[in-house]
């Protein structure tokens, strides 16, 4: 048995923050299958050397020779360029990456903040289905906003899973169905309908549910109240962002991109050209991306040990990059991480 990655470290400090997942990933091999990596193209840079931001053999490589991958961050133009499309966004279609899943966890006190929000990542009003008329009272805008049973429940079980691994066992509904009835309604049922399908197996996971709003007011007042979080697109896209608000640096926030065949690590930032090259991001949340992917695969003691090594680190506060208030570099802490990964 092999265990093939794809690398995609794209823009920025991803070219700097992928090596050093890979590096983590390394450290744990005993743990894992023979690994091979392959690095794949993607990104702006590609796109201007290539005409194409998503080269159709990165495509084809990682549905063809790829257990899973790793992707970095890519540096969007800020105006419309003529051709140029997001390779991740595409990437997620191409590859029916249909799970968001997001872990935020607070840096030094983790009492205060660890949950999960899952997101679903295909529909909502991401369907991009708007349209603008013109009427006798002037200008009205429409959008379609898709809930469907079938990609509610496989959200919903994506979330049972990861709540019944979890100690607290608690899964949030996150929904809006006071107002919205029918689709927010749906969504609601459907997740809710997940146990009766899955033979007593989520039995033990307690079931809550909270109004979207009411959820960011809570989320800021008392995070600690939250385990898994599971919500449709738009109230997933909004609350991960808020959540990831409340531990301090974009830089420790991971996350995957999990369909039923397929997973990919991305850690949650971008490609910050303001100190890319200078050998300093963080590379915590690529890390971490690297130990929920594998986990996501089953490989939960290589996860664990990169995990706990990662914890490590950040807890003592004293080997830390600069957006935690540090001097560290890059190499230094992911040197660092390894270091614990071997004496575990
Ligand atoms: P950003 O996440 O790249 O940076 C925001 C701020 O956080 C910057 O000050 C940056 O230095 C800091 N930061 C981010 N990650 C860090 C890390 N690992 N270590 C230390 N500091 C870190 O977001 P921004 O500046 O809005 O966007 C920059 C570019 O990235 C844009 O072209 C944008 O389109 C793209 N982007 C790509 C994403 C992706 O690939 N999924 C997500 C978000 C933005
Ligand atoms: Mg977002």
């Amino acid at each position: 048995k092999s265990l093939t990655i794809g690398l995609i470290p794209a823009d920025g400090i991803g070219r700097e923050v992928i090596p050093a997942a890979r590096d983590a990933i390394v450290a744990v091999k005993s743990e894992l299958p023979d690994l091979k990596f392959i690095d794949l193209l993607a990104g702006w840079e590609t796109f201007t050397r290539t005409g194409t931001a998503l080269p159709r053999d990165t495509v084809q490589i990682l549905k063809e020779e790829c257990d899973c991958a790793l992707f970095g961050s890519v540096s969007s133009p800020s105006r419309k360029v003529a051709g140029y499309s997001s390779p991740i966004v595409a990437l997620r279609k191409e590859l029916d990456l249909y799970a968001n899943i997001r872990p935020v966890v607070s840096v030094q006190d983790t009492s205060r903040v660890d949950l999960i929000v899952v997101r679903e990542n295909t529909e909502c009003l991401y369907v991009k289905e708007e349209n603008l008329i013109q009427t006798e009272k002037g200008k009205e805008a429409r959008a379609t906003r898709l809930i469907t049973e079938r990609a509610s429940s496989r959200i919903g079980r994506i979330g049972f899973e990861l709540a019944k691994a979890r100690p607290r066992k608690l899964l949030t509904i996150i929904h809006k169905s006071n107002v919205l009835s029918v689709t927010d309604g749906l969504f609601r049922e459907s997740v809710r309908g997940v146990p009766a399908l899955s033979d007593g197996k989520y039995d033990d996971v307690n079931i809550e549910e909270q109004l979207v709003d009411s959820a960011v007011y809570r989320l800021f007042r008392e995070p600690q109240i939250f385990d898994v979080m599971v919500a449709p697109n738009l109230y997933g896209d909004i609350i991960s962002d808020a959540a990831a608000a409340l531990v301090g640096s974009l830089g420790v926030i991971p996350s995957i991109n999990a369909g039923d065949n397929f997973v990919m690590g991305e850690p949650v930032h971008g490609s910050a050209p303001d100190i890319a090259g200078k050998g300093i991001a963080n590379p915590v949340a690529s890390i971490r991306s690297a130990a929920l992917m594998l986990r996501h695969l089953g490989y939960v003691s290589a996860a664990d040990k990169i995990d706990k090594a990662v914890n490590d680190t950040l807890a003592p506060a004293k080997l830390l990059t600069p957006d935690l208030g540090g001097t560290a570099s890059t190499t230094q802490v992911t040197e660092h991480i390894m270091g614990l990964i071997k004496e575990q």
